[in-house]
């Protein structure tokens, strides 16, 4: 049972865009961020439901893969499931459609906590008020045995990694450079110790970089 994080970065470490707008409320760079996972045939599969079998094959989508792969229970934030985007809507369920692809307990962590939301496909959104180490018991807990992901975002991930709660962290380095974002690194000088560390390049230019506790 262990403790991950995987996250999609600029080369020069940003993990969040800037240039979304009420017309794109992705924005542009969010494609070029992440447009080495969204290419994967496991996230055209398991996030778009295109059983087509397109997409790519190899590195990434072996990582692709072990994003889902063994994780029981998901911790994210109130920006990253779109409560700050959405203040005002208290019908907002996400941004992943009737059938998100966590397919887990996910828990959101939020000062304005609602009535959890139960998707199809076996994701169930419960919105909490809690400090990381508490929100990770209750995960460990539904996890069954099975690892707990902090999906993110950019405010969540550094707490618990601040806390030194992560024990995976995986980091896709796509080869593009933001210039502005939330940083990944900021604040985490000396992180890779207790950790070994691995690189390995895919062919899309990405730099998939392992933290293994
Ligand atoms: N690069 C990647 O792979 C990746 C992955 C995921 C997300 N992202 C990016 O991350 C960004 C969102 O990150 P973010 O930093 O804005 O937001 P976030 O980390 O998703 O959420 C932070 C918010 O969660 C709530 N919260 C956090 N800790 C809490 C606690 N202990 N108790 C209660 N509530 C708590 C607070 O919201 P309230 O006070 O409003 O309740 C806080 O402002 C987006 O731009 C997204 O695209 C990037």
């Amino acid at each position: 049972m262990s403790v991950r994080v995987d996250l999609n970065i600029s080369l020069d470490g940003f993990m969040t865009t800037t240039d979304q707008t009420p017309e794109s409320p992705f924005g542009e760079d969010w494609p070029r961020l992440v447009g080495a996972y969204v290419a994967t045939r496991t996230f055209r599969r398991r996030v778009l439901h295109d059983e087509s079998g397109e997409g790519t094959t190899g590195v990434d989508d072996a990582y692709a893969q072990a994003y889902f792969a063994e994780v029981g229970a998901e911790i994210m934030g109130a920006g990253m499931f779109g409560l700050h985007d959405h203040p005002d809507d208290p019908d907002w369920r996400g941004w992943w459609g009737d059938e998100p692809p966590f397919r887990v307990p996910v828990f959101v962590l939020t000062h304005t906590p609602r009535p959890a939301l139960e998707m199809a496909g076996g994701t169930t959104f419960h919105f909490l008020s809690a400090g990381p180490t508490e929100v990770l018991e209750r995960a460990l807990e539904a996890a069954g045995g099975k690892d707990v992901r902090i999906g993110g975002g950019a405010a969540v991930v550094h707490d618990f990694l601040r806390a030194g709660l992560v024990d995976h962290l995986h980091v896709a380095i796509a080869p593009i450079l933001l210039g502005r974002g939330a940083r990944l690194w900021d604040g985490l000088r000396g992180l890779e110790s207790g950790y070994a560390v691995t690189a390995e390049t895919a062919p899309s230019g990405t730099i998939h970089l392992t933290f293994q506790r």
